[in-house]
């Protein structure tokens, strides 16, 4: 594997523990203001990042590539609102879309067609997590503080749990 791919690869894992970081910090901000539905929701998102980090940790251990951990930076803790939050995993999943995006223009400059093929599937992921988050947002903005709306949505985001969707147990 090339020195630039693989640097670009390390650099994603180190963005996917980060964004799984930032959704713990979420939650603990939902534990702190004792909305539970929301709080799991953002477990099963930080679980989510997780496993990302550790797609890319095995395919570049699978491509002859040295894995190299960086610090993992610290993630904000305090927010204003539920929708403050959702707001700011919208903005953070559209930034990780364009670290994903610049992946693969990096693979296809680099005419690395396993990592760009590899790549193929996060394409797929970043669509549905900034769909989820952004329907989130919409919901928040409806309600605004309306508390009987935002029980209707914390039961709703309580239902969701951690799997392996299709694609990632590929
Ligand atoms: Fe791993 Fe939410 O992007």
């Amino acid at each position: 594997m090339q020195k630039k791919m693989l640097k670009a690869l390390n650099g994603q894992i180190n963005a996917e523990m980060y964004s799984s970081y930032l959704y713990l910090a979420m939650e603990a901000y939902f534990q702190s203001i004792s909305l539970k539905g929301f709080a799991t929701w953002m477990r099963v998102q930080a679980q989510e990042e997780l496993m990302h980090a550790m797609k890319f940790y095995d395919f570049t251990n699978e491509r002859g590539g040295k894995v190299t951990l960086e610090a993992i930076a610290k993630p904000e803790t305090a927010w204003t609102s539920p929708l403050a939050v959702f707001e700011a995993v919208l903005k953070h999943e559209r930034h990780v879309t364009s670290l994903i995006n610049d992946l693969i223009d990096l693979a296809i400059s680099e005419k690395d067609h396993a990592t760009n093929n590899f790549l193929q599937w996060f394409i797929s992921e970043q669509v549905e997590e900034e769909a989820s988050a952004g329907e989130i947002v919409e919901k928040l903005k409806l309600i605004k503080d309306n508390p009987s709306g935002l029980f209707m949505v914390d039961a709703e985001l309580n239902k969701r749990v951690f799997t392996m969707s299709a694609p990632a147990a590929q």
